[in-house]
């Protein structure tokens, strides 16, 4: 068996080392700086009316704090305290059932509710049983892109044997979205068996949870959770008596959206500058350390062990069209009745705003909704009726994403959530695409003007010129989504912004 090097480590957890200086001056949170501070995401943008003064005091963190996963209570400041409010809205509570029971922290509470019974079952047949259930239960990936499962499954198991890896990405830095967060906090045992699931089924040996530093207990219930997992015969050498064996550690981040993005996670954890990395080869074939890799995101991860102990039918028979199963929702603190909502693919954007969220607070007019942001299409009101589905949210301009749900009443001016937008977009690009580390910073100044009375129609058309750069030219969904978020406002909302250009 290959054995490749060590990832180096920072922040001081057990295990880590520093990182080089070219690397940790990628980073905006390579030391923590976090900690209590008040979050710019988009979602506490939306809400920054509700309390101007905390908004204010985000604006001047230095380095900037995007989204802490507390979009429920946006504006938010740093803390582990509260917790959104859970409802499993669909036939099986496949994802959230145990949280919305009030959780499953330990590893006894997990096993109580049948937790690793999965896992038990798989090992008492051939990986290639898992591998068929995944295919044919028509799961696709739930960090954004919904790529096929199985598709991605298989193709790490067809590479030829040797060392191969398991990766979760518990980046989730869309602001917004809040999903990720609490199954770590409170179900931590259910991505764990979802890995070990995975790795038996690709024939991987070591697998690492990459969580952001802006989850800390996240963090912290995860080593539990492994060190728990390990002590029960369920990781390490001969998992469950078996001749199987798997490694698992979780991995801290240091404060990077674009560390989500598959390559640049990988050069993350290998102790490298996180840029992203041109494809083919995919992680798949040359992943972590040169090795085939299977990264999957923590609610596809946690919807596997249902799938294995309830059958792939089962599962495709929940959903709707090419999207099957369920998928966990989060909405932003602007609803009556924010919190995570578990729903069945299918059921409409009017019926999430209005029936699962109850409209918006104090009786807010809508002006248009962001699922899975911010570099993503905004869906407006005229389209509420669009059902939550990969194929047909994408149609019209928008997408399902993460599952972060996002809305803006009258509060928020269209310029203004451009100019912010696209401030995220340029702090966070990693710089390697010009019109991504150029080209969104270009956008935020022309709408900075926009908004002061200074900017004329040539400006708009040099954000339109600028725009197509970002769609044709980068290398990652980071400069696509900014391209896809801003032709959405060009098409759905032109009488906000051509007025502010004379
Ligand atoms: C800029 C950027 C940020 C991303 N952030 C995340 C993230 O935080 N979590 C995530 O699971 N996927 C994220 N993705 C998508 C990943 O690259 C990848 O497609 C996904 O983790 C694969 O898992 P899945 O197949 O289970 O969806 C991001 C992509 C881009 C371009
Ligand atoms: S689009 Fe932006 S974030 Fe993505 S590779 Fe290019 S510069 Fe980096």
């Amino acid at each position: 068996m290959n054995h490749a090097p060590q990832p180096t480590q920072a922040n001081g957890k057990s295990g880590q080392h520093p990182l080089r200086p070219d690397v940790e001056s990628f980073y905006h949170l390579a030391h923590g700086g976090f900690e209590g501070k008040a979050c710019q995401g988009t979602a506490c943008f939306a809400a920054r009316h509700l309390n101007p003064p905390r908004w204010a005091e985000a604006m001047e963190n230095n380095p900037r704090v995007y989204c802490l996963g507390e979009c429920f209570a946006a504006p938010a400041k740093g803390q582990t305290k509260p917790r959104p409010p859970v409802k499993v809205c669909s036939r099986e509570g496949i994802v959230l059932g145990r949280i919305a029971k009030g959780g499953a922290r330990t590893l006894a509470a997990y096993q109580a509710q049948g937790g690793y019974a999965a896992l038990a079952k798989a090992l008492a047949q051939p990986p290639e049983a898992i591998l068929t259930a995944v295919d044919k239960s028509n799961l696709r990936g739930r960090g954004g892109a919904g790529f096929p499962t199985g598709r991605k499954w298989r193709s790490v198991a067809s590479q030829p044997a040797g060392l191969k890896y398991v990766v979760a990405n518990a980046d989730e830095g869309d602001s917004g979205a809040y999903i990720d967060r609490y199954l770590m906090e409170d179900d931590p045992h259910s991505l764990i068996e979802g890995m070990i699931l995975a790795a038996y089924a690709v024939g991987a040996a070591k697998g690492y949870i990459y969580v952001r530093a802006e989850y800390p207990l996240a963090d912290t219930v995860l080593r539990t959770a492994l060190a728990d997992a390990q002590a029960a015969g369920w990781l390490g050498a001969r998992v469950g008596g078996t001749a199987f064996s798997f490694e698992l550690e979780v991995y801290s981040g240091h404060g990077s959206y674009v560390c989500g993005e598959e390559t640049s996670l990988l050069r993350s954890i290998e102790g490298n500058r996180p840029e992203v990395m041109a494809r083919p080869p995919y992680p798949t074939e040359r992943g972590l350390f040169g090795r085939p890799t299977l990264l999957n995101n923590v609610e596809t991860l946690v919807n596997i062990p249902w799938i294995v102990t309830h059958g792939a039918e089962a599962y495709a028979a929940i959903g709707f069209s090419k999207s099957r199963g369920t998928k966990v929702l989060s909405l932003n603190s602007l609803f009556n009745r924010p919190g995570l909502y578990e729903v069945e693919f299918g059921v409409t954007v009017r019926h999430i705003v209005e029936e699962l969220g109850g409209g918006l607070r104090k009786g807010g007019k809508l002006k248009g909704v962001i699922i899975g942001g911010p570099i993503i299409g905004m869906i407006p009101p005229h389209l509420l009726d669009t059902p939550l589905g990969f194929e047909e949210l994408a149609a019209i301009g928008a997408g399902v994403g993460h599952g972060g749900v996002v809305a803006f009443d009258e509060h928020t001016s269209i310029p203004d959530l451009v100019e912010h937008v696209f401030s995220f977009g340029a702090y966070e690009s990693c710089g390697k695409c010009t019109p991504c580390r150029s080209g969104s910073g270009r956008i935020e100044e022309i709408f900075t003007h926009a908004l002061a009375g200074d900017a004329t129609k040539a400006d708009l058309q040099e954000c339109r010129d600028l725009v197509t750069a970002l769609k044709l030219a980068s290398l990652c969904g980071h400069g696509t989504g900014l391209a896809r978020f801003a032709e959405s406002i060009l098409r759905y909302y032109p009488t906000e912004i051509e007025p502010c250009f004379k």
